[in-house]
């Protein structure tokens, strides 16, 4: 199923840059936002709680990597806090993963939906001959990356963060409804910044991407609310 609105990378350093930041959007518009570690670690939960209150919906993106139990516990209080959609390092194996999921459902208030629960295959920033040397995973990038999917949907998680060229190959080796989140979205003819590998909006929804965050091309712009806007847009546009 895929999400209408794109996901805002909210990467800003404190609640009072959010809040200049959000200022600039009418106070009725419902945004989908994504918390990384750098808000979350300095501001604490009460970032998810203001976020929540205000009427947005929000993805933690702090990427839970330790013992299933540990794991487990972690995720329940994650749930608590009412985040929509939260994740794990795929690495972390599917037994964490499965006690990830366990820790959420238990975590979530009454009648309230479970957090979508995904995970990072390999991360973007790792290359081929980094991944070989580091982790000692002798096959192409590409091919561990479909290896993670496959056990992420085995353990029964809701999909991955990919990359939009790994869209189509995920979703054949695990099902339709996979989720696949995908970063690294740029309009045509802006700046890339360091982001290699990049795709518009619409073509990452004819590719299939389910969810798509966009940070810089919004969040610097100069109209910061134009560029949502185009990038709405675009992302669902009719074809
Ligand atoms: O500014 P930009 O649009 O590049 O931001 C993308 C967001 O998605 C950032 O918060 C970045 O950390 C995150 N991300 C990414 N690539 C991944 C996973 C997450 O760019 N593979």
């Amino acid at each position: 199923m895929r999400e209408k609105r794109p996901i805002i990378a909210l990467d800003f350093p404190t609640y009072e840059a959010v809040a200049e930041f959000l200022a600039q959007f009418p106070k009725e518009e419902k945004l989908y936002l994504k918390i990384g570690m750098e808000l979350f670690y300095a501001e604490g939960p009460q970032i998810v709680k203001q976020l929540k209150v205000q009427g947005h919906q929000i993805f933690l993106d702090l990427k839970l990597h330790d013992i299933p139990h540990t794991v487990e516990s972690a995720m329940k209080v994650l749930a608590g806090l009412g985040v929509d959609m939260t994740n794990v390092h795929a690495a972390g194996g599917s037994e964490m993963m499965k006690a990830a999921k366990k820790g959420l459902i238990e975590g979530t208030p009454m009648g309230q939906p479970v957090p979508k629960l995904i995970a990072v295959t390999q991360l973007t920033s790792t290359s081929e001959a980094g991944m070989k040397k580091d982790q000692n995973i002798q096959t192409s990038i590409q091919s561990s990356v479909v290896h993670y999917a496959e056990r992420v949907a085995f353990s029964g998680l809701d999909g991955v963060v990919c990359s939009a060229q790994e869209v189509g190959l995920i979703k054949q080796a695990t099902n339709a409804n996979f989720v696949c989140l995908t970063p690294g979205i740029r309009l045509k003819n802006k700046e890339q910044a360091d982001q290699k590998r990049v795709m518009t909006p619409e073509e990452a929804r004819a590719i299939g991407s389910d969810f798509i965050v966009v940070g810089r091309p919004i969040t610097q712009a100069e109209n910061p609310l134009q560029a949502y806007r185009e990038i709405f847009e675009s992302w669902n546009r009719e074809v």
